[in-house]
């Protein structure tokens, strides 16, 4: 990607720039606090409320996701001891789709400037985008400079014609809005917003494994989001209304308990496949207020046709997207649903590919707590915030796209 210093962004702290990631999920809303010291990420803290206001990713509720944002916001703040004013917001939901594009423009000098590389991306922007939705990144994916192909960085080379290739991510004007609309309730300005599985991929994934080929696929409460990295850049997007939740809720129906009974009984006693467990295993379980034994056996047996379902569906989009050809390293699991126990070994064998477990990599700060796959995408963001603040790296959509004259757009509203 090409590099430039974009303008300080987000409030100081005492020390360096704060970087702050909200990842606005279906079951939890999570803020991660980062601070750049000297160029140096630290998690200064992170602070989780549960979501009752989304459903497959997108608002249903704003009463309830401003609620559940401002209990996230301000645990974090007293964590951290941090005035919390600006986010990096993730997105998700089935409305969000992609597709690759492709600009060229002549150049005016022999070199190749930033100026030219902004030319070539905007004409490959300019693509007709359906009026309800908007482009929410433009991720150049590599430049043909002369005919040239795979040249990742072009300024500084001779040339007369460049070409850009670019992935182009778009989402629904009215739940982008709504997610806006939380935050500007909330009082926090938005920074950026981040497709959630990119963000998920800036903490999980290797250098290497961009590099040579990976999907990452992010299992969470109300949706499974797929992406694929090939030569360093995202290849392709796409989300399942399938997740966690639909587990929990055949465990509700199929022992007769609550819904929060379900859920502690998948996360306690939870495993991807019958053949797992031994056939007298009992476990303890409240039904209708008493406490019972049963076998773990038929817990398993409600989880186990769900799991296979969701990695059928999963198996299906990779195919769709020429995944098996592409990623060559396999296949990354992150979310909070990869921690179902055997999951990660049943998706081998379903989906025939090197399948790991993403935990967020290493950050300098609350090691123990970060090291979560349900932290993924928070860690995520904070990276990516800080990818940009500190000019590593320029993703061309910021501020200059449609979506500063979005946050506009909320704005009015509530003017
Ligand atoms: N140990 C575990 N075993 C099985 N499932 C688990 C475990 N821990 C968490 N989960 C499940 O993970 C899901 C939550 O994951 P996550 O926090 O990534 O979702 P989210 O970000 O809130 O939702 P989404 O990304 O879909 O909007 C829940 O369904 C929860 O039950
Ligand atoms: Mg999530």
């Amino acid at each position: 990607m090409v590099r430039r210093r974009l303008t300080e962004l987000t409030s100081k702290s005492q020390h360096g720039s704060v970087v702050v990631g909200l990842d606005v999920g279906t079951t939890k809303i999570c803020a991660v606090v980062g601070e750049l010291i000297e160029g140096e990420l630290e998690i200064r803290g992170i602070s989780t409320s549960a979501s009752t206001g989304l459903r497959k990713g997108m608002v249903v509720n704003i009463e309830s996701t401003v609620e559940s944002i401002k209990n996230a916001v301000k645990t974090a703040e007293s964590i951290t001891g941090v005035e919390i004013n600006a986010v990096y917001l993730g997105i998700t939901g089935g409305h969000i789709k992609g597709f690759n594009s492709y600009g060229a423009v002549g150049l005016r000098g022999k070199e190749v400037a930033y100026v030219d590389v902004e030319r070539v991306i905007d004409s490959a922007k300019a693509v007709y985008v359906p009026l309800d939705r908007e482009v929410l990144h433009v991720i150049p994916t590599g430049y043909i400079l002369d005919g040239q192909n795979g040249i990742r960085d072009p300024v500084g080379m001779m040339g007369v014609r460049l070409e850009a290739k670019v992935y182009i991510v778009t989402g629904a004007v009215t739940s982008v809005q709504n997610l806006l609309k939380c935050c500007e309730k909330v009082g926090l300005e938005v920074v950026d917003i981040v497709f959630e599985p990119i963000a998920s991929a800036e903490a999980v994934l290797t250098d290497d494994e961009k590099e040579l080929g990976v999907a990452i696929v992010d299992i969470g409460g109300g949706t499974t989001d797929i992406i694929l990295y090939k030569d360093g850049s995202l290849r392709h997007t796409s989300v399942l209304a399938i997740g966690g939740n639909h587990f929990t809720n055949d465990i509700a129906v199929g022992l007769r308990v609550s819904l929060s009974e379900a859920e502690r009984v998948k996360k306690s006693f939870g495993s991807a496949a019958t053949s797992m467990v031994s056939d007298s295993e009992e476990i303890d379980i409240i039904q209708a207020g008493q406490g019972r034994k049963i076998l773990r056996r038929c817990l398993l047996e409600i989880i186990q046709p769900r799991t296979e379902e969701l990695l059928d569906l999963i198996k299906g989009e990779l195919i769709s997207c020429s995944a098996y050809d592409v990623a060559s390293t396999g296949v990354v699991l992150t979310g909070g649903c990869s921690l179902l126990e055997g999951l990660d070994r049943m998706a081998e064998a379903v989906l025939g590919l090197p399948v790991r477990i993403g935990f967020p990599k290493y950050i300098k700060g609350c090691k123990d707590i970060i090291n979560n796959p349900i932290y993924a995408t928070g860690v995520g963001l904070v990276l990516y915030g800080s990818d940009t603040e500190s000019g590593r790296v320029f993703y061309p959509d910021v501020f200059t796209g449609i979506f500063g004259k979005m946050k506009d757009w909320v704005k009015g509203i509530f003017r």
